[in-house]
């Protein structure tokens, strides 16, 4: 089932979300649920609070045809390790539609979570992955990748989804 995306402003993608005690049923459903909706977007990750839910769970596939799907869910993420070597990603959000902005991270990063079987999972990952997992990890702790940028592109981006928010709330687009 595919889910609306919340867009930016919204105070429930500025929220620290909680973590998940235990993977239920219902919760692998909401997965599901945020896998769709992602690919049909499309995008390469989703995170829970934007699709309103203050819980610690992300999903992503950052393959591309003709590389098989590789859908993933992550409860309770956490990166236990972070190269030293940065790298520069133009990067969007589904949440800030048709915005994008080059922002340094990590190039590499180790992360821990649990799966939808509820085993406990770590791997290392790079190049689109390793940006993918941290912009989504970030979403889990109220951050948007424009965070990262200056007060005016900020600021400029924020008035542009708002003044989108507008046109989509008297159903112009
Ligand atoms: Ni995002």
């Amino acid at each position: 089932m595919i889910r609306p995306i919340l867009i930016h402003p919204d105070p429930r993608l500025k929220k620290l979300c909680d973590p998940v005690a235990q993977v239920t049923e219902d919760l692998v459903k909401l997965a599901r649920d945020m896998l769709d909706t992602m690919y049909d977007a499309p995008g390469i990750g989703l995170a829970a609070p934007q699709v309103g839910v203050n819980k610690r769970l992300i999903v992503m596939d950052c393959n591309k045809a003709p590389i098989a799907a590789r859908p993933l869910i992550l409860f309770n993420p956490q990166v236990v390790w972070s190269s030293e070597d940065v790298s520069t990603y133009e990067e969007g959000c589904l949440s800030i539609p048709e915005q994008y902005a080059d922002v340094e991270r990590p190039e590499a990063v180790t992360v821990r979570w649990v799966d939808e079987t509820g085993a406990d999972q770590e791997e290392t990952f790079t190049g689109l992955w390793a940006t993918c997992v941290q912009h989504e990890i970030d979403h889990l702790n109220g951050k948007l990748f424009i965070d990262y940028l200056g007060l005016m592109k900020r600021q400029m981006i924020t008035r542009k989804m708002e003044k989108l928010k507008r046109e989509m709330a008297r159903g112009g687009r």
